[in-house]
Formats: structure tokens, sequence, C-alpha cells
């Protein structure tokens, strides 16, 4: 199979958010701490009528209707998720009450977990097996989501919930390229070892140190890999090894760096670390090759190319020089994948897909046609990869059906009381068996799946709205 990607998307998120600054007063906080501090500017929240599993029931039926996908037509379904229920019963065995009626019960794939690196291994996975021996000529569905809380305290406004459902085949108009920089480590600054909350475990400035080295890692060695397979096809992409010239748009520069990409989407935990990371990379640019004319407006680079890479990560004067360096370029390059997040906040795992449908909802079709756009996954704990789309076809029907810009202005704001109380019954009902949700059905977008019930051996039921 050619041209092995994304066929179809669908974004699912709750109908309710909050906005950041009425965060702030709620919370008593100085005026631009998670609106400035934290580049946030809302954040969707559900209570005990939703949970992981309506949001893939939502998602994947609505990917499947939009693109009539006969339920037949999928030989493999892969999940990323880190919102976990049944633990050793998968997000994806629910899915397949999806295809029972078609008589589809020929389904490859099961769930992927770790922290909101789940999705790419996931989209990797379904990649993977259309381009191996192995496939059976069918589509695959990846879908990828979560509800993303934290305990009270300064990083409840980091949280968020969405999700996506995405349809992988061949011939497809946005292209995964074949090489992959990837970083992954042991780290303890993320993770849910306690089972009897849904709340994570997180060490707040370690993250950020965590996210940051495998954004360094993962580029660096994307940036090795895609030099050293340029070099071998004679210093310039020539149409072989899976690379092919962009005919009316971006074609594949002999050496990787920024300028080599026309838009850029980083995993979103907050919008603040989307800006930072994206001087981080110019940062990196630098620090390859100083002497190139956009950074010759940097006074004494000697200083700052002095600095030891561990040292790096919380210099101030590093981090400020680059952000301000870049506001230009994060604008017109990142800015436009990032609808989803300061719509509904941290969707976990699906926040980098969200970022892609973003870019997609705002870029017009015939501007987006032949453009390459970077892809940085990351995940807690630690796993991080960097990589390429190409958009090699038309994204109309995409952007078309996602209809997202319209779909993400219509969630309704609501006061704070709302999103604290909401946490308080999922903090207070969470691995309650059995358990009537109390949660009003009124608060959920008409027509889409909840949880109906729990009953007394932890077996949960839905209905549709
Ligand atoms: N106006 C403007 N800016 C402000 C204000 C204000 N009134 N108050 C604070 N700030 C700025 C700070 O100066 C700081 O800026 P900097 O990042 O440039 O240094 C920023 O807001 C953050 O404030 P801090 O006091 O440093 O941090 P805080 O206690 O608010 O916690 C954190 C932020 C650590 C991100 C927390 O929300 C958290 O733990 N979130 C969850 C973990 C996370 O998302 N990690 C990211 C990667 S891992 C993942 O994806 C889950």
């Amino acid at each position: 199979p050619k041209d092995v990607g994304i066929l179809g998307m669908e974004m699912y998120f709750p109908r309710r958010c909050i906005s950041q600054t009425d965060l702030e007063v709620f919370d008593g906080v100085p005026s631009g701490k998670y609106t400035i501090g934290l580049g946030q500017k809302y954040m969707v929240f559900t209570d005990d009528r939703e949970d992981i599993n309506t949001f893939a029931l939502n998602a994947v039926s609505s990917l499947m209707k939009k693109y009539n996908i006969d339920p037949k037509s999928i030989g493999r379904i892969d999940v990323g998720t880190e919102t976990i229920i049944d633990k050793a019963k998968s997000v994806k065995t629910v899915l397949m009450q999806l295809f029972e009626e078609a008589g589809n019960s020929d389904i490859e794939g099961v769930d992927n977990i770790n922290a909101c690196y789940g999705s790419t291994a996931a989209i990797f996975n379904a990649i993977n097996w259309v381009e191996s021996s192995s496939w059976d000529g069918r589509n695959a569905i990846v879908f990828t989501g979560d509800i993303a809380i934290y305990a009270e305290g300064s990083a409840r406004p980091s949280g968020g919930a969405g999700a996506c459902a995405i349809l992988i085949g061949p011939n497809a108009p946005l292209v995964f390229e074949p090489i992959h920089g990837t970083f992954m480590s042991h780290t303890y600054d993320f993770f849910k070892p306690n089972l009897s909350s849904e709340y994570p475990v997180v060490d707040g400035p370690l993250s950020i140190t965590t996210y940051l080295t495998a954004l360094d890692n993962a580029y660096a060695r994307y940036c090795e890999k895609y030099n050293k397979r340029a070099a071998l096809t004679n210093g310039h992409a020539n149409g072989t090894n899976g690379y092919t010239n962009g005919v009316n748009g971006h074609s594949e520069p002999a050496k990787a760096s920024l300028s080599g990409f026309d838009y850029m989407v980083y995993h979103s935990p907050y919008g603040k670390l989307v800006q930072k990371s994206h001087g981080r990379i110019m940062y990196n640019d630098f620090v390859a090759n100083p002497s190139a004319p956009e950074f010759s407006s940097i006074e004494n680079p000697e200083a700052f190319l002095a600095v030891p890479r561990a040292k790096s990560y919380s210099d101030k004067n590093i981090e400020k020089t680059f952000i301000s360096l870049s506001k230009g370029h994060y604008a017109k390059h990142v800015e436009p994948g990032m609808q989803c997040a300061q719509h509904c906040g941290n969707m976990y795992t699906a926040s980098l897909y969200g970022g892609l449908a973003s870019l997609i909802a705002t870029v017009p079709p015939e501007t987006l046609q032949g453009k390459r756009i970077a892809m940085f996954a990351f995940g807690s704990g630690c796993a991080s990869s960097y990589w390429a789309i190409k958009v090699k076809g038309d994204t109309t029907e995409i952007r078309t059906k996602m209809n997202l810009l319209a779909r993400l202005e219509s969630i309704k704001v609501v006061p704070c009381e709302e999103f604290v109380g909401a946490l308080k019954i999922r903090e207070q009902n969470h691995n309650a068996a059995p358990y009537a949700p109390t949660g009003s059905i009124e608060n959920l977008w008409p027509g889409s799946y909840y949880l109906d019930s729990i009953d007394d051996k932890f077996r949960r039921k839905y209905a549709v709205t």
C-alpha cells in the first residue's frame, strides 16, 4: 500500500466548559495566572454521566456515520488512553459493540497506555499494520481520548477533556513520513499509582523539564536520521525511500531544521508550554547552526552557547530570548493548531491529534496542500516522538465533516461552581458499584452515549440521549 495515513478524523468533547478568567477569580489567584501564566482560555469538563467508554463510543460512532464506514471494512482498532476503567479489560473491547450487528469480530488491536503518548503508540501501530505483511486490505481506526482532571491545587487549571477518532488507510491525504525520532526514559514526573483515585500523582516542575528534555532528544534523533537519509539520497529527497518532493508545496530540504516544516503541532498540556517548546526548537536550531541568518539578531551568541544543556532547561534568559525570537513564527506556524487546546484544555492522549484537527479546521485546504507538518508527541513517564506528516491530498472532506470551529464555539461556558461540583461527584463515586449516576443528561450533546448505570459487579450500561 502507498501513502498510508489519515483518511478521516472526528473530534468529541464535552458540552460544558469554564472560562479560565472566571477560574482565576473563583480560585482567588492573581489575575493572569491561568490565562497568561499557563496560556489557557477555556477548559471543558464532565460529570458522572461520561467516562472513557462513552467518549470512545461517541467519537467512533460519529466517525463511522459521517464517513459512511461499512463496519466490515475495518480490520484493526488501536486505542490510546490513560483514563482507565476496567484495567485488564480494554476500551477497545467496548468499541466492538459498534461492529457486532454487522458480524465483524475480526478486528485486531487493543489499548496502548503511557500517559499522553498512548495515542501516538496507537497510530504508529495502525500505520505499521497497514504497511505490514499481515495487512488484510481493510482500513484501521484509532481512538484516543481522556478526561484530564487533577486534585485541587496548582495543576487543576491545566486539566481538560476530549477525544479523537481517526480513520487510517492507504492513499490518504495526510501521509505519515517514515522517519521517527524517539526518546523514552524512566521518570516519575506524572503517574497514576493510586487506583482509588482518578487523579494522577504529579511533580509539576519535573514534568516540564521531562517534556523539554524529551523534545530536545526526540528532535535531535529526528534530525540525525533525517540528515543521514538525505545525505544518502545525494543531499536532497529524490522520490525514493518513502520521500517525495512536494509538487505544489514544500519539498524536503537537505538538512532538517524548523524551516523545513510549514506547521508544527506539539502535545499541549497548556498553551504556555507550547510557546516554550517552539522557542526551545529554535534554540536547538541555533545551537546546531549559530551563524544561520535567522539568528543574526542574537546578541552575544557565545554566552548562550556556553550554557551546558542540563542547565539550559532552567535558564530563563535562554527561554525568554527564544520565545521572543520565535513569536512571529509561532503565530503563523503553530497558533493555527491551538484551537482545541484553547477551548478544551489538555485532552491528554487526544491533545496532539486535536492540534492536527485544529490545523485542518483553520488552514484552508488549498493552503495546506503539499505542506509538511511536524508532530511532537509526549507522554510523562516518559515516552516521546518527533516526526512529520505530509499533506499530499485535499483536506476539504475532513474539514467539512468535522465542522470543528463551529462546534468548539458552541461549547457552553458555565459557572465554576458547576465544574467543581462535577469533579466532586466523580471523586466521591469513583469505583462505586452498584451506582446510578446523578448528572443531568441535559448537559450532554443530543444523540450522544452516556453512562446509564453500573451494576453490583461493576458492569457498565450505556444509553443514548
Ligand atoms: N500573571 C501572569 N503570569 C503568571 C501569574 C500572573 N498573575 N502568576 C504566575 N504566572 C506565571 C509564572 O511566572 C510561571 O511562568 P513561567 O512558566 O514563565 O515561569 C507560570 O505562570 C506558571 O506558574 P508557576 O507558579 O511556575 O507554576 P504553577 O504552580 O502555576 O503550576 C504547572 C504550573 C506546574 C504546569 C501545574 O499546573 C501542573 O503541575 N500541571 C500539570 C502537569 C503538566 O501539565 N505538566 C506538563 C507536561 S506533562 C503533561 O502533559 C500532563
